[in-house]
């Protein structure tokens, strides 16, 4: 196989050296910890970087030691964790409330919207369930109608698909930013150019690209993003987020009501209260604050990296997976040319020429092989991250080769 070239320089060949290092995989000499594990799954789970592990281990043993004593550093902390998050999705820290899963963010805008019988809400096809559900569930109780938009046969998911249709009756166009089958990219500036003017809400699912592909919620221009720790941003399971445009923050209502909606338990109840006005109306008592402070290390970590040049990595291993899938014959779904890659999920399937027939026989290769992969129809999807190397990619191309 020969590489695609890698266009990184000393300076940032280092950074993405010193993010490897903060990784336990098989080829990985700077972590010091060997494996047997091929991490291909990214799309699916991370593994977890270092300093989300440093900063889990440290709090579980501070819980466990201080009790109630480690109060006014967990706030300290914990305000300090919001912010790293915010920072690394470029939106302020008061447009950011946690939630236990991307799920729970995504609910919370779909519930919590003033949908009126006979609004439409769109929604594509291929959506993973959790980004389905939630529009579903708020069409059902409000009398508003679920659209549901065909992506291309290539499974591409062009502005124009959505365009066609929106009626005067669309309030809300609900997307991933990069689908979880195939790595399809929604093109974020050219829906929001589409829906702003005509007052349409767009609320978008980017789990499949926040930690890997540059995001500026700011710039953007969406009106809320929801995402979770435990894909590309190589945090642990179980916190979900949700940026919510300034503006947008008191149009919610809130899903779930507690102390912490309002003031906290500090203070006397007020049944007058109204929610708060920043993000944290919607994080009703306690959080998850170890997955929240381990989330923040990751996202530290990403920013400290520069993501930029972890999208850059992660693309060209990806590219050198696709070009060699090809080589060996299998077909690949993944609506990415050469000039338009973006993103790291690769889906493929057994092709006339290719030595594996089956998705059984590839799944069990892989499988024997400890590679680590998504079965997600129409594919196998394998999904690098920055942390892997040419190596590994060589060797799961090998695997796939006889
Ligand atoms: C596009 C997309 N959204 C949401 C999720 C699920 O996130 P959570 O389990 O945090 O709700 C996934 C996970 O597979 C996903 O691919």
């Amino acid at each position: 196989m020969t590489p695609a070239n890698n266009t990184g320089n000393e300076t940032s060949n280092d950074k993405i050296s010193f993010f490897r290092g903060q990784f336990v995989s098989p080829f990985n000499s700077t972590s010091g910890d060997a494996s047997e594990l091929f991490h291909f799954n990214n799309a699916g789970q991370t593994p977890m970087c270092r300093p989300a592990l440093v900063m889990l281990e440290k709090w579980a043993r501070r819980f466990y030691e201080e009790g109630a004593h480690v109060y006014p550093s967990l706030v300290k902390e914990m305000s300090e964790a919001r912010k790293a998050v915010a920072d690394v999705l470029g939106c302020q820290a008061r447009e950011l409330a946690f939630f236990q899963s991307a799920a729970g963010a995504i609910s919370q805008v779909a519930l919590g919207f003033d949908f009126k019988p006979g609004d439409e809400i769109i929604v594509w096809e291929q959506e993973y369930p959790s980004n389905l559900y939630p529009w579903n569930e708020a069409a059902r109780r409000t009398g508003a109608k679920l659209v549901i938009a065909k992506n291309e046969p290539d499974f591409s998911t062009p502005v124009e698909a959505l365009q066609r249709l929106i009626t005067p009756r669309t309030r809300l166009i609900a997307s991933s930013w990069v689908q979880f089958r195939t790595g399809a990219m929604l093109d974020l500036e050219a829906l929001v150019e589409l829906a702003r003017p005509k007052g349409i809400f767009t609320c978008i699912d980017i789990i499949q690209g926040a930690g890997l592909l540059p995001f500026d919620f700011q710039a953007s221009g969406i009106d809320a993003a929801c995402g979770g720790s435990h894909k590309w941003m190589t945090g642990a399971h179980g916190a979900g987020f949700l940026a919510l445009r300034e503006e947008n923050l008191e149009r919610l209502t809130p899903l779930m009501f507690g102390a912490a909606t309002i003031t906290s338990p500090d203070y006397a109840p007020d049944l007058n209260g109204r929610p708060r006005s920043d993000s944290q109306r919607f994080e009703p008592g306690g959080k998850a604050f170890l997955e929240i402070l381990a989330l923040a290390e990751a996202a530290k970590l990403i920013t400290d990296t520069g993501i930029a040049r972890i999208a850059q990595e992660a693309e060209w291993l990806a590219r050198n997976l696709m070009h060699g899938l090809r080589e060996h014959g299998y077909v690949i779904n993944s609506p990415h040319g050469p000039s338009h890659f973006r993103g790291a999920i690769v889906s493929f399937k057994p092709g006339p020429d290719s030595p594996l027939k089956s998705f059984a026989e590839i799944e069990k290769r892989l499988s024997d092989n400890h590679v680590s992969y998504g079965l997600r129809p129409p594919g196998v999807r394998l999904s690098p991250h920055a942390f892997n190397t040419l190596d590994e990619i060589e060797r799961v191309l090998k695997l796939l080769s006889t």
